[in-house]
């Protein structure tokens, strides 16, 4: 596996590369993170993953400083399940005056994640297209987990015509339902065990909904009010449409519960898709 730090490097690599796939992280790289890799794998000939904690996307309460480096460990899971390149820049390779231009998102940013992190996606877009435009991938993998920021990459690459593929792969979990990220490490033993809670407030949604049940403020309040007694900080837990991710009108179907919701201090985001039954 080759480990690269510079953009000149990483271009001179990719030079005679034809079919290469693009799975950008911050790194602290767990099972769902591998289980994208795998996924551009059978997609492309060579994968190139990214690691790069981006400033650009975090804001006062989000925490730069606090999250996890671990590039050591990084590589080894990596390079175990046949990763062709990591690219790992540092800050001045990426930013070397500091980023003056931003991509800036439309509305579908400014709500649920955007709301509670202004600016938030416009960092994440900024460095996307940043990494888009380093490796030229014809294929880039991006995770369920961060559903809204999925529908955001998607949007940025249609509506900048970008010659790229975005593929979604499904959530990786632990036996608990909990979905894998690198803030649970933030979890103490007895939050460990109450954060798959907020899998099951919108599993108890996506029930209902499944049931034929519309009245999805009364499902939202109910899921926050489970929550809320449990000692859990609720931003939101919300039903939408997959596409666009509107509050649903009547003949909405496709569907996506979305939540966010902190335990102390680790807050904590996922997401369920649901098909309510066909209005007739
Ligand atoms: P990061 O949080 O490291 O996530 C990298 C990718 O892994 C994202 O596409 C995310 O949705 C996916 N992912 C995270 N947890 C997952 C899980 N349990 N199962 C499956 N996929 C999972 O998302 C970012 O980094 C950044 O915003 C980035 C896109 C790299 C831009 O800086």
């Amino acid at each position: 596996m080759e480990i690269i730090k510079t953009v000149s490097q990483l271009r001179k690599f990719l030079e005679d590369k034809k079919d290469i796939g693009c799975v950008p992280t911050m790194g602290n790289i767990h099972d769902g993170h591998l289980s994208l890799v795998s996924l551009a794998k059978t997609k492309a000939a060579t994968v190139v993953t990214t690691i790069f904690i981006n400033r650009l996307q975090f804001n006062q309460s989000d925490d730069f400083d606090r999250y996890p480096r671990t590039m050591e460990e990084d590589f080894k899971r990596l390079e175990s399940i046949g990763n062709n390149v990591v690219f790992c820049p540092n800050e001045l390779e990426i930013y070397p005056e500091g980023q003056k231009y931003f991509i800036d998102p439309p509305r579908i940013a400014k709500k649920l994640e955007g709301r509670f992190r202004p600016g938030h996606f416009r960092g994440v877009c900024t460095v996307v297209m940043k990494l888009f435009n380093v490796v030229q991938p014809r294929i880039a993998v991006f995770g369920k987990k961060d559903y809204q920021q999925l529908a955001i990459i998607k949007g940025l690459v249609e509506q900048f015509s970008l010659p790229i593929t975005i593929v979604s792969a499904e959530t990786v979990r632990a036996k608990s339902g909990l979905a894998l990220s690198s803030r649970n490490r933030h979890l103490s033993i007895e939050e460990l065990k109450e954060a798959p809670r907020l899998r099951q407030a919108m599993k108890n949604i996506s029930s209902a909904i499944e049931a034929g049940d519309r009245n999805f403020v009364a499902m939202e309040y109910a899921a926050g009010e489970l929550l809320a007694r449990h000692g859990w900080k609720v931003d939101y837990v919300v039903v939408r449409t997959q596409a666009g991710l509107h509050k649903p009108t009547d003949g909405d179907n496709e569907l996506v519960i979305l939540g966010a919701a902190s335990l102390g201090s680790t807050r904590l985001i996922d997401d369920l898709e649901v098909i309510g039954p066909k209005s007739s």
